[in-house]
């Protein structure tokens, strides 16, 4: 056995997305223990600076030891439990966990489907809540499978309405669009660090607001999971009289998750936001120029995971193939009923950049070409110039 050399690659699929040479540095400091007080320092600034990203002042913000399912499961084990009824929204891949998770917290589903591409609709959502009961809406603001984006404020307002708990995935959201949840009233929000944080996979930024947190303490039976029991992994977290040990924090991770979390700050959140809306803009009008057509319809398309639908007759495995192998580059492939139909390419975080933009229209005009569609390269180039240039 030999030290593991990974091959160096352009990260520009659904995630993870490239991590900067800082956040790369800071996870290779010392680890120290987990309640020495030095880390308790780090956690304290973790939760405050989740706190000020999601817009959360009155949430519990932490980092869950796990990737970004791991909030998923945490939201929903702890909010449902045997018979309770939950409506979620489906139009896409992670629509449909939430609807497995569920079941398997015992809970009667009521799905609300709506095609993949597409966001989720408010009416249909509103009509499932109607009458039914229902102790949570859960939804996928910002859908990776289909790089559709969900109005989040519109569906928690439905939620409260009709005395239901929201639970909002913002996996693909946070960093890359805004993610408000004071302004939304969102219960539960979770994300994940491998897309617009840009720091590596393995930790989920949870949040949970008072209302959510007095629904687990109501429990008439213990939360099922016993790591991502929110009652035990909030006294760990809380600080409050000392920490106590509930399981091992992953220290360098967290020193990854930190770091990014400054390099956010120090560029500023917002203007994050507007980084990607305009590589987004530079990269469609590119792919547009080269004859290529989004899934998502312009009003609902994420800035950070570009749906691209594949020309007839081509191979496009042997296109994702000539990427990595001539330009290191990743892309995405489609998921479930659109495997085959739709290329993702993400402007994530630290991917996110004009010189990004460039070798993906470069690469991809360049391996459509080899298999004897048009070469758009000049065009798709020059139209992306021109939006960079704006
Ligand atoms: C919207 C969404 N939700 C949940 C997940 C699951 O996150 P993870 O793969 O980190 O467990 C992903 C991963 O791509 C995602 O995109």
């Amino acid at each position: 056995m030999k030290s593991f050399e990974p091959p160096r690659r352009i990260l520009m699929g659904p995630g993870p997305s490239d991590v900067s040479p800082r956040v790369l540095a800071a996870l290779a400091r010392p680890t120290i223990g987990h309640l020495d007080p030095a880390f308790q320092g780090l956690m304290e600034e973790i939760k405050a600076a989740l706190a000020r990203l999601m817009n959360a002042p009155s949430h519990a913000c932490l980092p869950l030891p796990a990737p970004g399912t791991a909030g998923m499961e945490a939201a929903l084990m702890n909010l449902l439990e045997p018979g309770d009824r939950a409506v979620i929204a489906v139009n896409g891949q992670f629509g449909e966990r939430m609807v497995d998770i569920a079941g398997r917290a015992g809970a009667q589903v009521i799905r609300v489907d709506n095609a993949w591409g597409e966001a989720v609709d408010p009416d249909k959502v509103e009509v499932a809540l109607k009458g039914a009961g229902a102790k949570v809406l859960a939804f996928v603001h910002a859908e990776t499978s289909t790089g559709a984006l969900s109005d989040a404020g519109a569906l928690c307002a439905l939620a409260r309405e009709h005395g239901a708990l929201s639970v909002v995935d913002c996996v693909t959201s946070l960093g890359g669009v805004p993610v408000d949840i004071d302004g939304w009233g969102a219960d539960v929000v979770y994300s994940g660090t491998q897309k617009c944080l840009s720091a590596p996979p393995g930790l989920s930024p949870f949040a949970m607001g008072l209302r959510a947190r007095e629904a687990v303490s109501a429990r008439r039976e213990k939360v099922r999971n016993w790591l991502l029991d929110m009652n035990l992994i909030m006294a760990y977290w809380s600080g409050e009289g000392g920490r106590t040990y509930h399981h091992t924090a992953p220290i360098n991770a967290l020193y990854g998750l930190h770091e990014a979390l400054v390099v956010l700050e120090e560029e500023g959140v917002a203007v994050a936001h507007a980084r990607h809306r305009r590589m987004h803009e530079a990269l469609a009008a590119g792919l547009e120029a080269a004859g290529l057509r989004f899934l998502a319809s312009p009003q609902h398309r994420l800035p950070q995971l570009n749906a691209v639908l594949i020309p007839d007759g081509i191979d496009e495995a042997a296109v994702r193939a000539r990427l990595l192998g001539a330009y290191s580059l990743e892309i995405g492939a489609g998921l479930g009923p659109l495997k085959g139909r739709i290329w993702r390419i993400g402007l994530m975080g630290s991917s996110a950049t004009p010189w990004h933009v460039r070798l993906c229209l470069t690469a991809l005009t360049d391996a459509l070409a080899a298999q004897n569609y048009p070469d758009l390269a000049r065009a798709a180039l020059a139209a992306a110039e021109k939006r960079l240039s704006d």
